[in-house]
């Protein structure tokens, strides 16, 4: 088995002036990851040290740098699932931790249960002695920019976010063939209090099977809820579709039918890889056989050797 982790940075549009530095951060996930899996780790420890990255990084909406509510609070939700078990674990509206993704891991790792939300989420967090950070600590310029901007009442904050960030997240395989998918977000620009979009939700945000393969999804989750994005991707790849053809097909019906547009990474059990998307552009960056492939507009593709100086 050749390992892969294939890596997303939020599907719309990226600014010009905030692209190279998007890049940069979504390419040192990719490689941080891959440096778990070139050393004989697992899928699951590579996807969550990938998010954890993005969700560090201010470029990104999730952990800090999140979309703000309408009350202009961080709210944030995350989700892993692990394809040798189906085990999934995923948190919602969670305030003031730093990272999600890790929440969700705990309680894949830690419960008998899937998901957790707000402040049973929290709660959990703390007695997992989880540190609690200020909430002004996730909060850059430039999301209060897009919130004070998106409070006018001829704003129209879906459209303004697909006009800028998404989501984060990331699929691997690894040299056993266990394959994992986490995903990470602060939700949609100015947001009502307690909205929970697509990521958290098994099947819509994410999935992971050994059988099939795994998705990482970004774009509008009300759209994503609908069609359950990442499942019905897998369902295709079942009939025989491989991980772009299945994407594609997805993505085509959730722009059809529902009118939705957003991205994906998609692996199949033999480390095929894809990154596809229906929005303008989508930040992703692969690592596979000592090779970096990134892109951001459709059908980009760079490649550079993973040890470069960069
Ligand atoms: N896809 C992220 C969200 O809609 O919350």
């Amino acid at each position: 088995m050749i390992p892969v982790v294939v890596v997303h940075g939020g599907a719309g549009h990226v600014p010009r002036e905030r692209s190279e530095k998007s890049m940069e951060g979504v390419c040192s996930a990719a490689r941080a990851g891959y440096t778990i899996l070139r050393g004989g780790g697992n899928s699951m420890d590579a996807v969550v040290e990938t998010v954890t990255q993005l969700e560090n990084n201010p470029a990104f909406n999730a952990g800090c740098g999140s979309v703000l509510t309408n009350k202009g609070d961080v709210e944030m939700d995350a989700i892993v699932m692990d394809g040798k078990t189906l085990g999934s674990g995923a948190v919602s509206a969670v305030r003031n931790i730093a990272n999600p993704i890790q929440l969700a891991r705990l309680v894949m790792d830690k419960t008998s249960h899937v998901y957790l939300t707000a402040e049973g989420a929290s709660q959990f967090a703390r007695s997992m002695g989880i540190p609690e950070v200020p909430p002004e600590s996730l909060v850059t310029e430039y999301s209060r920019m897009r919130w004070k901007k998106n409070l006018r009442p001829d704003a129209n904050p879906v459209e303004c976010q697909m006009g800028k960030m998404g989501t984060v997240g990331a699929v691997a395989v690894d040299s056993e063939g266990n394959i994992a998918c986490a995903t990470s977000t602060g939700g949609i620009l100015n947001k009502m209090e307690g909205r929970v979009g697509d990521t958290p939700c098994i099947g819509s945000g994410g999935y992971a099977d050994n059988n099939v393969g795994a998705v990482s999804t970004t774009g509008h989750g009300e759209a994503i809820m609908k069609v359950t994005l990442a499942r019905l991707i897998l369902f295709h790849m079942e009939q025989g579709k491989s991980a772009e053809a299945a994407s594609d097909l997805a993505l085509d019906y959730m722009k059809s039918r529902v009118g939705g547009l957003g991205g994906v990474v998609t692996v199949d059990p033999q480390g095929h890889w894809a990154a596809r998307f229906s929005s303008l552009q989508m930040i992703w960056a692969a690592a596979q056989n000592d090779t970096l492939h990134y892109g951001l507009y459709t059908g980009e593709h760079f490649t550079q050797s993973i040890d470069d100086p960069h």
